[in-house]
């Protein structure tokens, strides 16, 4: 067996898996029937609970560990101080805002997340296998935690500072995320997030020599050639998020769903449009009018998530993806509409078939 398979293949050993493939999580797209799907085909699944309630994230493992062997990881993003508001600047961007969806309320921008303590506390009683981070580092308090429990601990990275950085703070897995990748970039310093954007094949390879951690690559990987490269390039597996999204399992908008299959790679694009921070979604009509020269530039995270709720849940109503949070990477146009388990074998069966 090659180098690469090998090194694939001692990962699989490590966690269970029978193919060295992740389901990326994703906040607001994780449905459970989509980690049951990818982790009875025999790789991971995966949950992004920022938006969850700690009651939501264990009805979310329990189902999900009682309808499959129990393989899948739970990641957080870990939070920025809250942000300074800005009553006029908000005004602003509800006033434009209100030109493509319900005007929203002045209120909008107050909207909470859930309790950061209290999701990370419900993670540890629901002590996966795996907890992963992103947007930063867990605090070493909680790291200690972890390891007690013994949970492994996958630390999404999208520079080589910042996987040197993991390492440091007690990583186990580094997943690198290049500037190819759907939904939001993953960067520690959200100011940094359009400046230091790196993609796959240059960040991959430099973290592996930087690392002496196994490290796992995401962004732009949706099929069999992809995830080769990725091994090759010093992968021990590759996170897949976009190129499941079409899958039934995935449960996502058809309009969105329908989209993706219709989008070039440079039909995708980074902005601030929809939370704060910056991710990167299909260039819908919403998200160029909002990084138009005359438009007000996006509250902060979470104060835009907010103010854009009107407009995304009139949206889903209406079927319209132009004014939908229409998160895609840039490989989003190979993501095929076929069960997750069809698509996690021929992704597999053909890497292996590149390698061999
Ligand atoms: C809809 C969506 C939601 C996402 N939410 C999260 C999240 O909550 N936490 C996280 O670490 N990454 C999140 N990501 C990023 C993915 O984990 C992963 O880095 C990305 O999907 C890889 O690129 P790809 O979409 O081209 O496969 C999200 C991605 C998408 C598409």
């Amino acid at each position: 067996m090659s180098d690469t398979l090998n090194r694939a293949k001692k990962f699989c050993d490590r966690f269970g898996l029978r193919a060295p493939i992740l389901l990326a999580p994703m906040a607001g797209a994780s449905a459970p029937s989509l980690s049951i799907a990818v982790a009875n085909a025999g790789g991971l699944g995966s949950c992004g609970v920022l938006l969850m309630q700690p009651d939501e994230i264990r009805s979310w493992s329990r189902e999900v560990r009682s309808n499959s062997n129990g393989a899948f990881q739970l990641n957080i993003w870990i939070p920025d101080p809250a942000p300074k508001r800005d009553p006029a600047h908000e005004a602003r961007v509800r006033e434009f805002l209100g030109k493509w969806g319900p005007a929203p309320s002045a209120e909008a921008g107050e909207a909470v997340p859930p309790i950061f303590a209290d999701q990370c506390g419900s993670m540890l009683e629901v002590a996966p296998p795996i907890l992963s981070s992103v947007m930063g580092l867990y605090p070493p308090d909680f790291v200690k935690k972890m390891k007690d429990r013994n949970i492994i601990w996958f630390a999404n990275v999208s520079t080589v500072a910042e996987a040197k950085a993991a390492e440091e703070a007690g990583a186990d897995v580094i997943v690198a995320q290049g500037s190819e990748a759907g939904g939001h970039r993953g960067c520690f310093d959200a100011s940094e997030a359009e400046a230091k954007q790196v993609g796959l094949f240059s960040l991959l390879p430099a973290v592996v020599d930087a690392v002496r951690l196994p490290v796992v690559a995401t962004g732009g990987i949706a099929d069999a050639r992809g995830a080769a490269a990725a091994l090759t390039l010093g992968a021990s597996a590759v996170q897949i998020g976009t190129g499941f999204l079409r899958c039934p399992e995935a449960k996502i908008h058809p309009a969105w769903a329908d989209a993706l299959a219709r989008t070039a790679p440079e039909g995708t694009i980074v902005s601030r449009a929809f939370s704060g921070r910056a991710g990167r979604s299909i260039a819908t009509n919403y998200v160029k009018a909002a990084l138009g020269a005359d438009a007000p530039r996006p509250s902060p995270y979470p104060i835009q998530r907010g103010l854009t709720a009107a407009m995304r849940a009139a949206a889903a109503k209406e079927g319209d993806v132009h004014r939908m949070q229409a998160w895609a990477g840039q490989s989003a146009g190979l993501a095929k509409n076929e069960p997750a388990a069809v698509v996690f074998q021929q992704i597999w069966d053909g890497a292996r078939a590149l390698l061999n």
